[in-house]
């Protein structure tokens, strides 16, 4: 597509996927993205590349063995043995909008990145840039400290290297099928595991043929800064790497847009340049000087963030803003698709939506995904003012979760959006054809109760439902007496009403066989638990129900304009759960932007601070928000006026 080409997200992103719930713009707040049609799941979509030059052994040799395929790679099922597939629909908690509806929206998901990424459609990603944990060791990992990050990293450090390798190989390949063929990736890794990943990259997207220029590898980028300590017993280790592969051999490059300034040379001696040309690795030197820079190199000086930087969020493994815009500027085009699927603090759908670049994020941390919602709404907002400047218009973008999911929205959900998902999370099929029944599991017929936690289903209910599969085909030809009820819970009665159908067996050819499942139950995630005791992975997590904090704000005044805030009251609904971030803004106009400075605070042993202090510029009236996150995945809001004086 041409540059400044304004284009819908969904156009490529949601256009198979969104089913029931597809319209001109993507789902709304509260509404459900369904997964993809499972059918087929277990076939291998993408294949790995032959690379016979590569692989052969001279005869001499005889048949010694050479490993060619990625570290944990199955013949039959791929990676899918050891991550099986779950497929369950994102639920859209937020949709945070600059004025564009009509534009589909961008995605921000909360979940783990590769289930997120088995729902995306093949081949509809300009840019891929990742920075996964480095193998270097658990706690130094442990960003956010929420259960879902150490849950992860349990999976991730669960063994040496070769735990790590397949654990990234099972996402590195989703990634090579979700790239279009013109796209290309960034893999950021550091000299634990750089060279490790490398070859399990050659494997899944090539080594790039003995030119260097076919498809998979290109370049390795030495990323090179100051920071950190330093020793006198070696060279001291100052660069980050990053692997730069093509899917195709034909791909997106700008070079001109990320030119380099010319090195060696002062600005009196052009002249010099013209005869020594290859001083500036510049190809067109004989066609004389390039004033606008030298074509980029593989080396990169750029500063890390320090603690005066206007862009720190607070967190140490965030990335300089310089770094993803030499990236995003190379290797896409206004209005390109750009993703990160560990996008930590969100530089890059930050960095993606100043260039004007469509993108989705994923960070299985509800705290990363908070800070990044928050980081792009500021950005979007300012960028949304400049709006003349721009030759882009921002879209809105979704908050979405897959596997945990908010049960407090969810009873807020109409019904019949809350009876998709549940059959739908389910593993059943909504299907309304039938007077009385919602869907089918396989072939039984079920049905869901209402949205609100509080409903409860009556005896009534059960005779209706009972009627309803008595009218069924199946029941009256093929005598199928079995039905599903799923709901928040079930009144005595009810399960009375159920036990008699059923005990009517011995005696009444009428009888019915009713399941009654509780969805925050066991029973309801069984689909998913069967698959984590089977296949060994832990899914322990997928398929659960969080409830919000009850946020409580109480504040002092301490001298002239500063103000004690205190959220020690807020009270954790979520079993063994414990506050984990706590986000102010202290000038609310009703879309959530934390104030500077105030996204991410830890006090001097690391812990959320509970109590802070700012200072307002003025007096008079302000309107102030409070977001908290726990630790187990809950967030809740509170929003309120003081009086400043
Ligand atoms: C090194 S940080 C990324 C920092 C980011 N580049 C930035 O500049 O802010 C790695 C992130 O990967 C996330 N992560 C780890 N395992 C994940 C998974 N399985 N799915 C999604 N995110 C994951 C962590 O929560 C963490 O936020």
């Amino acid at each position: 597509m041409a540059k400044g080409e304004q284009k819908g997200l969904g156009d490529e992103l949601f256009g198979t996927r969104m089913g029931e719930f597809r319209d001109a713009s993507g789902p709304v707040k509260g509404e459900f993205v369904p997964p993809p049609d499972v059918s087929g799941t277990e076939e291998i979509e993408e294949a790995l590349p032959e690379q016979e030059e590569f692989w052969r052994a001279p005869v001499r040799f005889g048949s010694i063995p050479v490993d060619r395929e990625p570290l944990g790679w199955d013949g039959r099922r791929g990676f899918r043995k050891w991550y099986p597939q779950v497929m369950l629909p994102t639920q859209v908690v937020e949709r945070v909008s600059f004025g564009h509806p009509e534009l589909e929206p961008n995605r921000l998901f909360w979940g783990d990145n590769l289930h997120v990424m088995r729902q995306l459609p093949s081949e509809s990603i300009d840019l891929i840039y990742i920075d996964p944990p480095f193998f270097s060791g658990k706690q130094y990992n442990v960003i956010f400290g929420d259960q879902n990050e150490l849950r992860s990293f349990s999976d991730i450090w669960d063994g040496g290297m070769p735990g790590y390798l397949i654990w990234l190989n099972a996402r590195l390949y989703e990634m090579k099928r979700l790239l279009k063929k013109t796209g290309s990736i960034y893999i950021h890794l550091d000299w634990h595991a750089g060279h490790y990943v490398k070859q399990e990259m050659d494997k899944i997207f090539g080594y790039g043929g003995l030119s260097g220029n076919g498809p998979g590898f290109k370049t390795e980028i030495v990323w090179q800064y100051s920071w950190g300590v330093r020793t006198d017993k070696r060279w001291n280790r100052k660069h980050d790497i990053i692997l730069f592969y093509s899917r195709e051999s034909e791909f997106t490059f700008n070079a001109n847009d990320v030119r380099e300034p010319h090195l060696l040379v002062a600005e009196s001696s052009k002249q010099l340049i013209k005869y020594t040309g290859s001083l500036t690795h510049d190809r067109k030197w004989n066609k004389g000087f390039d004033e606008s820079g030298a074509l980029p190199t593989d080396v990169w000086y750029i500063a890390t963030i320090n603690a005066q930087s206007k862009e720190r969020i607070g967190y140490p493994t965030q990335k300089p803003e310089a770094l993803l815009e030499r990236i995003i500027l190379g290797s896409s085009n206004q209005n390109d698709v750009v993703a990160d699927f560990f996008c930590g603090g969100g530089t890059t759908p930050a960095v993606a939506q100043r260039l004007g670049r469509r993108w989705i994020a994923c960070d299985q941390s509800r705290v990363a995904v908070a800070i990044t919602a928050d980081r792009v709404a500021k950005l979007s907002e300012q960028i949304s003012l400049e709006q003349a400047s721009k030759t882009f218009t921002v879209p809105d973008f979704t908050v979405e979760h897959w596997g945990i999911y908010e049960a407090k929205r969810l009873s807020e959900t109409p019904p019949d959006q809350f009876r998709q998902f549940v059959l739908r999370a389910y593993g059943a099929v909504p299907d309304n054809s039938e007077a009385g029944i919602h869907g089918h599991k396989g072939a039984i017929p079920v049905w869901v109760g209402e949205p609100s936690q509080k409903s409860q289903v009556t005896a009534q209910d059960v005779v209706n439902f009972a009627n309803a599969v008595r009218k069924t085909p199946r029941y009256q030809q093929d005598n199928l007496r079995d039905g599903i009820m799923l709901a928040w819970a079930f009144r005595e009665d009810a399960v009375q009403a159920a036990q008699q159908l059923r005990e009517q067996e011995a005696t009444d050819l009428n009888f019915i066989r009713l399941d009654m499942i509780r969805i925050d139950s066991l029973q309801f995630r069984q689909h998913v638990s069967v698959l984590s005791t089977a296949d060994k992975a832990d899914y322990s997590t997928f398929l659960t129900f969080v409830m919000p904090p009850r946020v409580e704000v109480g504040w002092k005044k301490l001298s002239g304009l500063t103000y004690r805030f205190d959220v020690s009251e807020t009270v954790v609904l979520n079993a063994g759960g414990k506050i984990i971030n706590v986000q102010w803004d202290f000038d609310y106009n009703g879309t959530f932007t934390s104030t500077q400075g105030f996204s991410f605070i830890r006090n001097a042993t690391k812990e959320p601070a509970l109590l802070v202090d700012y200072t307002f510029p003025a007096t008079g009236q302000y309107r102030i928000a409070c977001k908290v996150q726990d630790d187990i995945g809950g967030e809740g809001l509170w929003t309120g006026r003081i009086e400043v004086n």
